[in-house]
């Protein structure tokens, strides 16, 4: 049973998840956990989906999953599969969102929404439709559900830092560093879409807009490739992806962004900086200290102005009074189990969850603009509508 779910039902809603490698296991723990933590409806962890049967049916057993299947299309005509949650490589994204929402199963898809517009331009009038039958989909920007991210936007809203005037995201990472890191689905343009752009500055440019709760109108870019040779399985293969972005971005309320994202920043393991700075305060986010949002209040005398150091930990901020008392930290694992919750709570309560994959579109249209601004020499370059 899926779409239109009210609170009278009681049938545990039949969920699936599909990839069972980093962002399936991310999310198998996000499943196993979240009903021990938040109040969310009732739900089953029926079926794991892989290519190859032993080990899926290994990883299914060992992330608790009831069952593994190798062919996700079995699930379209499952009556007892209500959420799919999609955790393969973007080229697999649209085909199987789309299939999934016109069957009436919720459907949570991880980052970024597609490789293409056309894919993504197909999946919100998918959504779209399937909404209309109350049935939910979500895109897993995860970052969002960082606590001191998630406080950082409410500062921001209640006008903590004045007019924001400048955002600065870094988000860097090592993993291609080594020339001598072979291809894979991520380095293809055909299977990635794009590379460092579309798998971090995605969630860079989510940020921006999720913060701000503003929307980028131009933007100039620029893409590189470092290594443009790597060695895959049949030997020597060009990489057609970007190792490394940049761009700066304007807002419709007045802000400029830059965001700078590299898998070649050779020490920096997934280092994602966040800094804002507006008219009367500013803010400042590492994610290796992802327990603590630095905040800057510039109204206060010069002299006694410096950026203090909020533990977020309290169960009055976002999401924390499901875990610990004040002061026991909590990781990067915790941001899946706050989005599994976020998801279930939605489809109980008939509230579309966010980000939408509408707003996943409208993070693709920027990194469409990247793109654009980057083939024309770094030229600005609005971004479609
Ligand atoms: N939110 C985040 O921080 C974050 C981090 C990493 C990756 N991601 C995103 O998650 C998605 C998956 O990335 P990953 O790092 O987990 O990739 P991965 O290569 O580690 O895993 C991909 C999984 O998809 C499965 N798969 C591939 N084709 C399939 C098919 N036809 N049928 C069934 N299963 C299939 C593979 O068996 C594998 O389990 C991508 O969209 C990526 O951008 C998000």
């Amino acid at each position: 049973m899926s779409g239109n779910r009210s609170r009278l039902d009681s049938a545990p809603l039949g969920v699936a998840t599909i990839g069972y490698a980093f962002m399936g296991k991310a999310h198998s723990q996000a499943w196993r956990n979240v009903a021990s933590y938040f109040d969310v409806p009732a739900f089953e962890r029926k079926v794991l989906v892989g290519r190859d049967a032993d080990a899926v049916a290994e990883a299914a057993a060992r992330y608790g999953w009831a069952e593994s299947a190798t062919d996700w299309r079995t699930l379209l005509t499952r009556d007892d599969i209500d959420i799919v949650d999609i955790c393969t490589p973007g080229w697999l994204h649209a085909e199987m969102a789309i299939a999934f929402l016109e069957a009436g199963k919720h459907v949570l898809v991880e980052k970024p929404l597609a490789n293409s517009m056309t894919e993504s331009a197909a999946m919100v009038a998918a959504a779209e439709a399937a909404a209309a039958r109350g049935v939910r989909s979500m895109v897993g920007f995860n970052y969002r559900r960082v606590p001191a991210l998630a406080l950082a936007r409410d500062l921001i809203a209640e006008g903590r830092v004045g007019t924001v005037r400048q955002v600065r995201v870094s988000y860097l990472q090592d993993w291609l560093a080594d020339e001598t890191a072979p291809m894979t689905w991520r380095l293809r343009k055909e299977t990635a879409g794009s590379g460092a752009l579309g798998d971090i500055a995605s969630h860079a440019v989510d940020q921006v807009q999720f913060l701000l709760g503003d929307t980028v109108t131009d933007v100039s870019g620029r893409l590189h490739t470092f290594v443009p040779t790597r060695n895959g399985p049949d030997g020597p293969e060009s990489v057609t992806v970007d190792d490394a972005a940049w761009a700066t971005l304007s807002l419709a309320g007045g802000a400029v962004a830059s965001v700078e994202v590299s898998r070649v920043a050779l020490g920096r393991k997934n280092a994602l900086t966040i800094e804002v700075y507006g008219s009367e305060g500013s803010l400042a986010f590492d994610l290796e200290r992802l327990n603590e949002l630095m905040v800057l209040d510039g109204t206060v005398p010069v002299e006694r102005q410096g950026f203090s150091r909020v533990l977020v930990t309290e169960p009055g901020h976002p999401y924390l009074d499901a875990w610990w008392p004040q002061g026991h930290t909590i990781g990067w694992e915790h941001t899946f189990t706050h989005q599994i919750r976020d998801f279930l709570v939605a489809i109980d309560t008939g509230v579309a969850p966010s980000p939408s994959f509408a707003e996943g579109l409208a993070v693709q249209r920027v990194l469409a603009a990247v793109q654009e601004s980057a083939a024309a020499k770094s030229s600005i370059v609005t971004v479609g509508s």
